[in-house]
Parts: structure tokens; C-alpha cells; sequence
């Protein structure tokens, strides 16, 4: 039995939600699994029904889960809000000590010709983000005093160690290169970041380069196959993983894990999208592989991750799409996830 906590947030995220557990209750007749689900607020809900965008009743709901899955948070509505939603979900990175965010680029090949990039026919974008997350100047001191306003940017030593761990461990799985982005050339925090890396690949020895973030942000649309993981900060990786979702053809497609030592977060890498929100428009892809990577981060199941991943693939293959996808066959989210289960009950019947 699996514990899992659903927060599905504000805009499109309870559409998304709704219809990616239609997709796990497949999964779970299919390999006879159990889930107990338990749903709270989050967000700006959090703020409307409790309160606070990260209410005490969410925090036990967390607390008793095995893993989470979020929707999306955020939205004009709570622009003046004393906390915004957002504050919400980097609280909840910080409580899970969800230090680390993957972000795979995942390009399907349906969606090659959608990015408005020249991609090369015959050539692979594979490379996944290793993303610091609980630091950095996201979480520095900051204050206001009059006309004048800071943010501080600080690492530790042992917080650039365990994220470096992470994408050390990766990139052995995967072609064992590692790219480190950073501002060494003018940032102290970059260069103790570039030195601790580099003296962790004594233990490690994988392919490592570093490389400036502005550099890299004019690489990964010059020639993206170079990379393959690519380890950085909390606020470059933010900047360049949504700079990134380019090449896979729509942000909507690009899910994520947040784990750290203990239960992970999973959440597509898009927004809220409340002009869209409730036309059941939206893509429900990005939620969908955040699915798909609980079942290999929190659950060790790289077979179910596999499976969804072939038919989310295959549906898109036959020209389903849903409307940022401008593929042949538009559909709502609704009927593609309809597709998309059908599909996987003809490859379990085959
Ligand atoms: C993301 C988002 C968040 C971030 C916001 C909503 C706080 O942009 O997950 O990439 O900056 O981390
Ligand atoms: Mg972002």
C-alpha cells in the first residue's frame, strides 16, 4: 500500500490532477497495486479555505504520506496576498528537504517539429537538470529598507556536496558526464561551488566540464546535445530548465521530481495557468510523467515509468494532441487522457 498526498493547487492543477489519477488508478488495477490518497489544500485554496498557502492540516496530510503529487499554485488572484501561493510551495520544498530537483528535458519525437528551434533529424536531445533546491538565494536573507532592497545568494559546502552527490550517482546511470553551470568568473558562491565539484570528481571521475550559466543559456539552443546532466543552482536552473522546455516542444510535456533524503515531490515544471484554468484545455502530460517519475524516484518501479512513458509516447505518435500541442488530432484533456488509457490497455491485452 502506497500513501499519497494530492495537492492539486490553483488553475489548471485540479484538472490535471483529476485526470493523472485516472491514470494511476489504471496502473494500479494493471499491476495490482494500492494507493490510499489523501487531498489538502495548497496554495492559493491554502489561502482562500485556511488561511496560509501551507496550512498545519496539509503539513500532517505530508507528514503521514509516502509521496506527493502538486498540481500547480499561483495566480493573479493573490498577487496582494500577505503570503503569495508561491511562498507556500518553497516552504514545502524546504520541509520534504527536497533538495534536489530533476528535471528531465524529455523530447518526444511527435513534438520534434513543434520547437520553434531547427532540431536535427536524426540527432537525440537527452539531458536531464540536477537543480539545488532548498538554497541559494531563493532562500538567502532578503529585506527591503526603503529604496534599497537585497537578496542574499549564499551556499554551504555540504549543500553543494549532497546536490553534486546526486548528479555524480545520475551521471553514472546515464552517459557519465556531468556539465556544471555557475558565475565563478564573478560570484565567491560560484567558485566555491566550481572547487567543491571538481573535488568531488576525484571519487567520481565522470566526464566534467564547467560552464558559465550565460554560455550555457546560448549552448542549449546552439547545439542542446552536447549536454547530458546538467547540475546547477536553485535560481539558474529555474532560468534555464524553463528556457530548456523549448526544445521539448511545450513546457506542458515536462514533468519533475523534488527528492531529497526522504518521501519526493512530483510536479509538472508549468505554471498554474489560470487563463486557461477549468476549460479542461490544458495539458496533462507534465503531470502525468511527474506519475511516471514517482513510480522510479519514490517506488523503484522503472517498468511503470517505462510503460507510461511508451504510451504517452504512442499517443502522441497517432496525432493526438492537446491545443498548445498543435498536433493533428486536437483533443481536450479529457478525451487524451482517454486516448492515452486506451492505449495502455491495448499494450497490456497484446
Ligand atoms: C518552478 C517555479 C517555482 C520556482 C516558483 C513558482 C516559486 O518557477 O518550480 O520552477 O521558481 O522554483
Ligand atoms: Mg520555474
Amino acid at each position: 500500500m502506497y500513501k499519497l498526498a494530492v495537492l492539486r493547487g490553483d488553475g489548471i492543477g485540479p484538472e490535471i490532477i483529476d485526470q493523472s489519477l485516472r491514470v494511476l488508478n489504471y496502473i494500479e488495477e494493471k499491476y495490482q497495486l494500492d494507493f490510499d490518497i489523501r487531498y489538502a489544500h495548497f496554495g492559493g485554496i491554502g489561502i482562500d479555505e485556511e488561511g496560509h498557502p501551507f496550512p498545519d492540516s496539509t503539513k500532517r496530510i505530508v507528514d503521514w504520506s509516502d509521496a506527493i503529487l502538486l498540481g500547480a499554485v499561483g495566480g493573479p488572484k493573490w498577487d496582494n496576498a500577505k503570503q503569495r501561493p508561491e511562498q507556500g510551495l518553497l516552504a514545502l520544498r524546504k520541509y520534504l528537504g527536497a533538495y534536489c530537483n530533476l528535471r528531465p528535458i524529455i523530447t518526444f519525437e511527435a513534438l520534434k517539429k513543434m520547437s520553434p528551434l531547427k532540431l536535427e533529424k536524426d540527432n537525440q536531445i537527452d539531458l536531464c537538470f540536477v537543480r539545488e533546491l532548498t538554497g541559494g538565494i531563493y532562500f538567502g536573507e532578503k529585506e527591503r529598507i526603503g529604496n534599497m532592497a537585497y537578496d542574499k545568494k549564499q551556499y554551504e559546502s555540504y549543500e553543494i556536496q549532497r546536490i553534486a552527490k546526486k548528479a555524480f550517482e545520475l551521471s553514472k546511470k546515464r552517459s557519465g558526464k556531468i556539465c556544471s553551470v555557475d558565475k565563478s568568473n564573478v560570484l565567491m558562491s560560484s567558485k566555491l561551488w566550481r572547487e567543491e565539484v571538481s573535488n568531488m570528481n576525484k571519487d567520481y571521475d565522470v566526464n566534467l566540464s564547467h560552464m558559465y550559466v550565460d554560455n550555457a543559456a546560448m549552448q542549449l539552443i546552439m547545439n542542446p546535445y552536447q549536454f547530458d546532466v546538467i547540475l546547477t543552482g536553485n535560481m539558474f536552473g529555474d532560468i534555464l530548465s524553463d528556457e530548456a522546455s523549448v526544445l521539448a516542444g511545450s513546457i506542458g510535456v515536462l514533468p519533475s521530481a523534488s527528492i531529497g533524503d526522504e518521501k519526493g515531490l512530483y510536479e509538472p515544471i508549468h505554471g498554474s495557468a489560470p487563463d486557461i484554468a477549468g476549460e479542461d484545455i490544458a495539458n496533462p502530460i507534465g503531470m502525468i510523467m511527474s506519475i511516471a517519475m514517482m513510480f522510479q524516484n519514490s517506488f523503484n518501479r522503472t517498468d511503470i515509468y517505462d510503460f507510461i512513458y511508451c504510451n504517452v509516447n504512442k499517443t502522441l505518435h497517432e496525432g493526438y494532441g492537446t491545443v498548445d500541442l498543435k498536433l493533428e488530432k486536437r483533443v481536450t484533456t479529457t478525451e487524451w487522457t482517454d486516448k492515452l488509457i486506451n492505449n495502455m490497455k491495448e499494450d497490456a491485452d497484446s
